[in-house]
């Protein structure tokens, strides 16, 4: 079914109220986004067009999450770009075990737009690889992202074949997920690593207290440099004095903010505070 069309002056409104909302930043080119991804809430809430949602969702928060839930690209995979894991588990867990960090709590890793938690289980298969079983007392990670329903799938940790065929090796596979349903389910002492909470980048990161590791991937390139800069100045203050952000692989800071010191494990870049 061919979906209802957006006229200029109301698509300018709406991307204007989805970036303030959620950072995420629609041109004029991204109409057809707007089409083929609200059209459908369109139908499912009887609403009169394009400006009626805009109306309705400034009220209605079932409709802003839905909406939210539709405009997000939770595009993921476990493992995904390979080399953040490899840094991982063999540079920035090594540093942090050998500085004994253990003896001052759990190691604390965010997973900052966590989507539906491929990213989260494969840091969570990555600590268990290189620390063993002790992995599961002294690491936390945390899974965040601003879609409802990404995190609702995060935490319920079941993947269809064709999921788990992105990135997981069937060695993995095998010794971390248990087959249910026709879904493969995360063994629970990965699930009990990680915990998931639905969250804005935009707004206070209160109560989430402070980190060793944040993975903030594929995320700030949907937002404009102003955002993007104030989000990686925010997630510095989460960070530990010795921690490290890791983003995206075809992500930047270059240009973005001087709060951080690139650093290079393997060609797989990572940031740490700027002394
Ligand atoms: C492309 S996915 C990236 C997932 C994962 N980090 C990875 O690299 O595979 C981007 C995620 O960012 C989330 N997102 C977009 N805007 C956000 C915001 N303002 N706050 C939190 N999460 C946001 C989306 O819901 C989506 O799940």
């Amino acid at each position: 079914m061919a979906e209802p069309h957006i006229d200029y002056a109301v698509f300018r409104e709406l991307s204007g109220f989805i970036q303030d909302r959620t950072g995420i930043t629609l041109d004029q080119s991204k109409d057809y986004l707007i089409e083929t991804r609200l059209g459908p809430l369109i139908r499912e809430f009887q609403l009169d067009g394009y400006a009626d949602l805009l109306r309705k969702v400034r009220t209605d928060a079932r409709l802003l999450n839905r909406m939210i839930d539709e405009i997000s690209t939770n595009e993921t995979s476990f493992f995904r770009d390979n080399s953040p894991f490899e840094l991982l588990k063999y540079r920035l867990l090594p540093e942090l075990m050998d500085r004994g960090r253990q003896g001052s709590g759990p190691i604390t890793i965010w997973s900052a737009a966590s989507s539906t938690g491929q990213e989260v289980y494969s840091i969570g298969i990555a600590c268990r690889e290189i620390m063993g079983a002790q992995a599961a007392s002294k690491v936390r990670i945390i899974g965040t992202d601003i879609s409802d329903s990404a995190v609702r799938r995060a935490s319920l940790g079941a993947f269809s074949e064709l999921e788990i065929g992105r990135g997981m090796s069937a060695d993995l596979r095998d010794r971390y997920f248990t087959a249910s349903d026709g879904l493969w389910k995360i063994k629970d002492e990965l699930r009990a690593m990680a915990s998931f909470r639905q969250m804005n980048l935009l707004e206070p990161f209160s109560g989430l207290g402070s980190f060793d590791i944040i993975f903030c991937r594929n995320v700030a390139i949907y937002f404009d440099a102003e955002t993007r800069k104030a989000l990686f100045e925010r997630l510095a203050k989460q960070l530990r004095p010795n921690g490290a952000l890791i983003i995206g692989s075809s992500e930047t800071m270059i240009g973005v903010t001087d709060v951080f010191q690139r650093q290079e494990h393997m060609r797989c870049a990572y940031y740490t505070l700027r002394a």
